[in-house]
């Protein structure tokens, strides 16, 4: 690991270790993947003007959200099915990010239950909810996770149904039998799995497409947790989230894996943050691999971002070790960036730091 010098390299590692079906699942991103490249390539049209002559012997990265401490505004994504990367899963992860100082979020789709990784080491740790059509399966989850510590519920809106994912059909992926898996609240019987890709017969069985707006209200009456939706790509859903009385915003087209040709993220990161302007914090992921982008996301208005294949990449490479050199990567490119722009403090990064250049294609 001491030769790696950025986080992608460890995507290279993963592709070596894993399977190929499984390598495809993380990587992948829906139909011809334009979102996928986009989410990356957005960040190269932003531009970072530094600042000269600044005092930037200290750099400050640490940063509150929600009231929590953390030493960096970056939060570990929710990602499903760490089991698939490495055999101790998520609770790998959580340690990882733990001894990072930074705050993840538990998928719904985790492959070790939220009690043990609640239990795996102190950090503050939120977790991102999907609604059942089981409503009664949803609920005893919420409760689950309130009474073990979760700070916060992340509800993920952009997944009515999954995205058509080609890779995975092709290789007819399927959801693996772990124990104590926690995905199951339906038996997906292997039959209509082996049709195409299981993942999505799965969530195509489960998920509840009918969520809508009301639901927050039920969320609500169901919970104390504050709640942030994860989703958002524009301006007027943002607004009405804020009305419907959530506590946070995440903008996201879910790491390209859902509707192909939706925005990177980054993009329509400014005109939320408008929108929504200071009630409730913004976060944003997808497609961040650079201390920079990490910048970029700031200087735009996110209070934080959230990363999410490198961590998983990185935990096929090495496991524990290999997630928390990926989030040290991460921290050190930021700390780097905020010297060389000449902002010593997280606050310091404004919209003056960053300028767009007109789509180059
Ligand atoms: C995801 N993502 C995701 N999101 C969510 O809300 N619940 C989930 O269970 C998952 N599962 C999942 C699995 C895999 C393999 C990937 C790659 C992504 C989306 C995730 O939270 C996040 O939005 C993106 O991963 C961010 O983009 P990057 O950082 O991967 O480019």
């Amino acid at each position: 690991m001491e030769d790696l010098v950025n986080v992608n390299q460890f995507q290279e590692l993963a592709k070596q270790t894993l399977p190929k079906m499984y390598y495809d699942f993380i990587k992948g991103g829906a139909e011809d993947e334009f979102s996928l490249r986009e989410n990356i390539e957005a960040f190269q049209r932003i531009m970072i003007h530094p600042r000269i002559l600044v005092d930037v012997r200290n750099i400050n990265m640490s940063t509150t959200l929600l009231g929590h401490a953390m030493s960096t505004p970056i939060l570990v994504a929710p990602t499903s099915m760490h089991k698939l990367a490495h055999p101790e899963g998520e609770v790998a992860t959580a340690r990882a990010a733990a001894a990072c100082n930074i705050l993840m979020a538990l998928s719904c789709s985790a492959s070790c239950t939220l009690e043990e990784v609640a239990s795996s080491c102190d950090a503050v740790r939120f977790y991102q909810l999907y609604v059942y059509r089981r409503r009664d399966v949803t609920e005893g989850i919420v409760k689950r996770a309130e009474s073990n510590g979760y700070k916060a519920i992340v509800l993920t809106v952009d997944t009515p149904r999954l995205g058509k994912r080609e890779a995975d059909i092709k290789n007819k992926m399927i959801v693996p039998k772990i124990p104590n898996f926690e995905l199951v609240p339906v038996d997906i019987d292997s039959k209509t799995q082996e049709k195409g890709s299981g993942v999505e017969a799965f969530a195509y069985e489960t998920l509840d497409s009918s969520l809508n707006w009301k639901d927050i209200e039920w969320l609500k009456s169901i919970t104390h947790l504050p709640i942030l939706i994860k989703g958002v790509l524009t301006a007027e859903d943002a607004r009405k989230a804020v009305e419907a009385g959530v506590s946070g915003i995440v903008v996201s087209n879910h790491g390209a894996r859902q509707l192909d040709h939706s925005p990177a993220p980054i993009s329509v990161l400014e005109e939320i943050v408008c929108a929504v302007s200071k009630a409730v914090p913004v976060l944003v992921d997808g497609g961040i691999r650079r201390g920079t982008d990490v910048f970029k996301a700031l200087a735009l208005g996110a209070d934080a971002v959230m990363i999410g294949r490198p961590v998983i990449f990185g935990l096929a490479a090495h496991g524990e070790k290999g997630v928390r050199k990926v989030i040290e990567m991460l921290k050190n490119e930021l700390e780097l960036t905020m010297a060389l722009a000449g902002c010593p403090c997280v606050k310091d990064i404004t919209r003056n730091h960053v300028k767009t250049l007109g789509d180059r294609r």
